[in-house]
């Protein structure tokens, strides 16, 4: 069994950044993201911290609004058309969720397409389903596919399994998996037997959002487990895999935490340095 290390993986690309900010400073250009958070949710809280953080170590101006939870969708609004006008600013990004008075998909719709380093407006959400690689990819998936690649895992033709159909990371990641060859099947809350796929693949990412979800007499001997899962129990992260008994058969696995999680935020910032580069 090979762990899939996406810590060491990150810490490698956030050097390569480094070099390609100062790059980019020598031009006159700085990358800057503008991070949003409205309100107080705890776990959002600490995302946005580690995102700060991560551009600081590469060299990416950050600029943070954390906005009172009660803000108006057209305060929001007004604040990203703003930032959307603003030619000093690369990346936009909205912390999710958001309240329930905001609707997310208006906002997201708002964020201009070419600071969405998100991934997550329409027209990059397009460009991706149309297998074309113009636009930005969304992160988590991104990042997924950048370790599987690190490690030489070749997905054509793979039998693969994406459980969870989140617009964060199960659709994009079916997409990327299917515009890398694979075969795949989209698992969710309403899948009637989730082992009837399971068993089969070859591998299987799991981001359903359960801890302990994926238990070893789910999968076959030698599958690639890719864990997304974040869940707290008893103070302590632990992912959507059962990973002391899956990794038992697996070929390859991500651990959790120092797996996805780090190479999430290794896309972000490479998101962010590719579209102050398209500025060139
Ligand atoms: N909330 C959970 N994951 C993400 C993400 O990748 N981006 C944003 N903006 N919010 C999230």
């Amino acid at each position: 069994m090979v762990l899939l290390d996406g810590k060491a993986l990150s810490l490698k690309i956030k050097n390569e950044l480094k070099l390609k900010v100062l790059e980019l400073k020598e031009k006159s250009i700085e990358p800057c993201l503008a991070v949003i958070l409205v309100g107080d949710d705890e776990a959002s809280k600490i995302y946005v911290q580690n995102k700060i953080k991560a551009c600081e170590f590469c060299g990416i101006k950050s600029l943070s609004y954390h906005l009172k939870k009660d803000i108006t969708q057209n305060e929001l609004l007004a604040l990203i058309n703003t930032l959307n006008y603003d030619d000093s600013i690369h990346g936009i990004l909205i912390q999710l969720p958001l309240p329930s008075h905001i609707n997310k998909d208006i906002i997201l719709e708002n964020i201009a397409s070419s600071k969405d380093v998100d991934g997550f407006h329409p027209i990059n959400v397009g460009y991706l389903n149309l297998g074309l690689e113009s636009g930005f990819l969304p992160c988590t998936p991104l990042g997924v596919i950048k370790l599987l690649k690190a490690y030489d895992i070749n997905l054509a033709g793979l039998d693969t399994v994406v459980i969870g159909a989140s617009n964060i990371v199960g659709r994009p990641m079916a997409s990327m998996l299917l515009n890398a060859g694979a075969s795949v099947s989209i698992c969710h809350i309403k899948t009637k037997d989730l082992n009837f796929y399971t068993k089969k693949a070859d591998l299987i990412v799991v981001a359903a959002g359960c801890a302990h979800l994926l238990k070893a007499d789910m999968v076959k001997e030698g599958v690639i487990v890719i864990d997304v899962g974040i869940n707290y129990i008893d103070n302590k992260i632990v992912g959507d895999v059962d990973f002391e008994n899956v990794s038992k058969k697996s070929s390859y696995i991500t651990p959790v935490p120092g797996g996805i999680g780090p190479m999430t935020i290794a896309m972000l910032l490479e998101n962010t340095v590719k579209s102050a580069k398209n500025r060139l």
